[in-house]
């Protein structure tokens, strides 16, 4: 079999990457070792920036997330029991929207399938190989068959876990990683949300995060420790836990409560590989770099990586000139790097960090009081947050 680029992994990247190419007359074929039902149910972010949102809907896939998305224009830090609104709008002119990651997956699978796209799901075995030959293949078992596709392209989307990234020899990539000392535990609940904007909050308890997915539907999560046990967190113990978090002096103000559908811990940890690409394997998302996902970064990077493969892929495949193949990793990483250090900084500002410094928690909340106070310090943050 062949096609012209071989893509491994359904998440954000791996879809929208296959449909950006298919818009350009590229062949494609993706390769997903869950099930449809599982990739479409994965709850995970659901911020998305300004250009993601303009990327989907010039690229045809944004119907339903201009329905049903909700367009945000600030948000609030809460700390030392009082809130402060970061008017994001009227600082940057730019807005984000809250649309679950889970639906943006939705809709690009249907949209792949409607326009005779190749999504292959449960599939197992995958393994990369020739990357710098002229044609690698990636081999595969599905339906209890050993497959494999010769490919002009490998496009490794298959997330933090997956296994592109290991067909590249040792020596080529180098790591940078920090992890954090703590985890957020997040819940989705059957309950309107008590705010119209995000609420991130800085508490002597740890960080909480107010979010929802719909004018019915609660997302909110609580810095818990990192090898917590979602176990250990009865549903009582997370409402009373976040109704002390997001207090208000003076004020009997609590989330809204409801049935908890949804509960997980996800660890914090940041880490980008360089480069981004070896021979004819290009790697994109998680695939090569993390997030803590207290700056809503995630998806969006993903998603600004595969927009600049597609682009370099596009010329290459249509001129036979490959320099902006040849500059992918570095196009990409001032991103990444950039996003990198808005993210670490988000995190080390919000959370409680158990060092049991003093010093370090007033500096903190300087920081924070900083952000409020100075139109300078609040716009900086903007322009990172809506992208
Ligand atoms: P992924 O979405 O991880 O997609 C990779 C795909 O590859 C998956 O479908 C996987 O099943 C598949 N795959 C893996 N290995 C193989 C293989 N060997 N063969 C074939 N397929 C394979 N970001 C936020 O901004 N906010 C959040 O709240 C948030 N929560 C998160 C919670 C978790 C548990 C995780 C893991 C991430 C979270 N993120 C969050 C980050 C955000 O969801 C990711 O940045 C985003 O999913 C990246 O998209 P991606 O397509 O690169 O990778
Ligand atoms: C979410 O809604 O899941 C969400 C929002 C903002 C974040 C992280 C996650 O920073």
């Amino acid at each position: 079999m062949h096609t012209q680029v071989g893509i491994v992994g359904a998440g954000p990247a791996g879809l929208l990457l296959s449909h950006l190419l298919h818009l350009h007359g590229i062949s494609s074929v993706v390769l997903e070792a869950r099930e449809r039902a599982y990739v479409e149910q994965r709850v995970r972010a659901g911020v998305l920036e300004q250009g993601t949102v303009d990327l989907l809907a010039e690229a045809g896939v944004g119907d339903r997330m201009r329905a049903e998305g909700l367009r945000h224009e600030g948000i609030e830090l809460r700390f030392d029991g009082e809130g402060h609104r970061v008017p994001m709008t009227d600082l940057t002119g730019r807005a984000i929207t809250v649309y679950g990651q889970q639906e943006v997956v939705k809709d690009l699978i249907a949209r792949r399938l409607a326009d005779g796209g190749d999504v292959r799901f449960d599939v197992s075995d995958v393994k990369v190989s020739g990357v710098t030959s002229e044609s690698p293949r990636v081999s595969f078992v599905h339906d209890g068959t050993t497959q494999e596709l010769v490919c002009d392209v490998v496009a490794g989307c298959d997330g933090f876990h997956g296994t592109t990234r290991d067909s590249v020899p040792d020596g080529v990539l180098r790591t940078f990683e920090r992890t954090y000392p703590f985890a957020w535990l997040g819940i989705l609940a059957e309950a309107p949300p008590a705010v119209s904007e995000l609420i991130y909050c800085s508490h002597e308890r740890g960080f909480a995060l107010y979010s929802m997915r719909s004018p019915t539907i609660s997302r909110l999560y609580l810095q818990v420790a990192p090898d917590a046990d979602p176990a250990d967190w009865p549903d009582e113990r997370i409402w009373e836990e976040l109704a002390a978090r997001f207090a208000l002096t003076g004020s009997d103000w609590r989330p809204t409560e409801g049935p908890i559908i949804d509960k997980g811990v996800t660890p914090m940890r940041s880490f980008v590989t360089e480069p981004m690409q070896h021979g004819r394997l290009l790697l994109a998302g998680d695939a090569v770099h993390i997030v803590p996902p207290t700056g809503a970064k995630g998806m969006n990077l993903a998603v600004n990586d595969v927009r600049l493969m597609a682009r370099a892929l596009d010329s290459w495949f249509s001129t036979g000139d490959d320099s902006l193949v040849q500059s992918y990793t570095r196009d990409a990483l001032h991103r990444v790097w950039r996003a990198q250090h808005f993210s670490w900084w988000m995190t080390s500002m919000l959370h409680r960090f158990d060092d049991g410094d003093p010093y370090s928690h007033r500096l903190q909340v300087a920081q924070l009081r900083n952000v409020v106070d100075s139109e300078a310090y609040a716009t900086a943050l903007s322009e990172h947050y809506v992208g």
